[in-house]
């Protein structure tokens, strides 16, 4: 079982998302810039006595997660996008992971409807011993009902004290076997829906990124930025935003590229649509309880 302090801890990371989420949204409308929402989302989560737990991911259309932007990023909304918000927040390192897609000024559609719809499906389904891959053919089948495809290649994943992506995964589709779900688990699972072809690709940019471990670096600037990376985010992913409000965007970028060749970083690709569909996701993150799920963002 979960000790109560370490419940107490989700369900405050859980409220800021809440709160997080419904401001964030008040604010998404055309006109506003990437830079805006993401630095409204980032600050508004710190005001409110939690911590990041990644950068906020802003994916747009067929762009489908791991972008943020960039510190001079020109990304304005435009009227029918399909914004792709994912946040995180965390108390202690206990993470509550949440997105929601929103069609700028504009009314929700199947393809929002079906990420949303196939999440409280699968959210209906979760109980100890079920298995994941239950929850994936219920997630397909709805997504299916619409006339649409999940995105196969993308998965829910469990969660754990600094640990935002661990077991069990949970798939968008039946792949077949699975794991069965155990009380007192904590999971989020996250829905993506598509007109397109139902996977993602790599795009070549990389927005996000995670500290591995230290090797020896001879750059100075590049060691300069690893220490930095070392004190203030060892653990959980960062933005290459964030480290350009420190050492500007080149040389940020120019450290990055080395640390990453290093194998002192580890680099996320931006992940889009293979045939450039639009994407919606809608995510959630839970405990497993005695006879079903608390859904604590
Ligand atoms: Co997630």
């Amino acid at each position: 079982m979960m000790p109560p302090d370490v419940h107490e801890k989700y369900l405050h990371a859980g409220e800021i998302t809440k709160k997080v989420k419904e401001s964030s949204r008040a604010l998404l409308h055309e006109g506003v810039t990437y830079v805006d929402l993401a630095r409204h989302i980032e600050s508004s989560i710190v005001e409110l006595g939690g911590t990041w737990a990644f950068p906020v991911n802003i994916s747009v259309n067929n762009v489908t997660a791991h972008y943020t932007p960039t510190i001079d990023d020109t990304g304005v909304f435009h009227r029918g996008d399909y914004v792709k918000v994912d946040l995180g927040a965390q108390v202690d390192g206990y993470i509550a992971d949440t997105a929601y897609t929103v069609r700028v000024d504009s009314p929700d559609d199947d393809l929002v409807n079906a990420s949303r719809d196939a999440l409280m499906a699968a959210i209906d389904m979760v109980r100890p011993g079920v298995r994941t891959n239950e929850i994936g053919r219920v997630i397909d089948e709805t997504i299916r009902g619409y006339g649409l495809k999940p995105i196969e290649n993308l998965t829910g994943h469990g969660l754990d004290q600094y640990v935002q992506h661990g077991p069990p995964s949970i798939p968008n589709f039946d792949t077949g076997h699975g794991a069965p779900l155990e009380e007192g688990a904590v999971i989020a699972i996250e829905p993506f829906a598509t007109d397109g072809g139902g996977r993602v690709v790599d795009d070549e940019r990389c927005l996000i990124f995670k500290y591995l471990g230290d090797r020896p670096v001879r750059l100075p600037l590049a060691r300069q930025v690893l220490a930095t990376i070392r004190r203030e985010y060892p653990a959980l992913p960062f933005a290459q935003r964030w480290l350009s409000e420190v050492y500007t965007r080149r040389k940020t970028e120019f450290a990055l590229k080395y640390l990453v060749r290093s194998s002192c970083v580890y680099a996320f690709n931006v992940l889009k649509e293979v045939d450039g569909g639009s994407v919606s996701q809608t995510e959630h993150s839970m405990i497993v309880t005695k006879d079903g799920a608390e859904v604590y963002t």
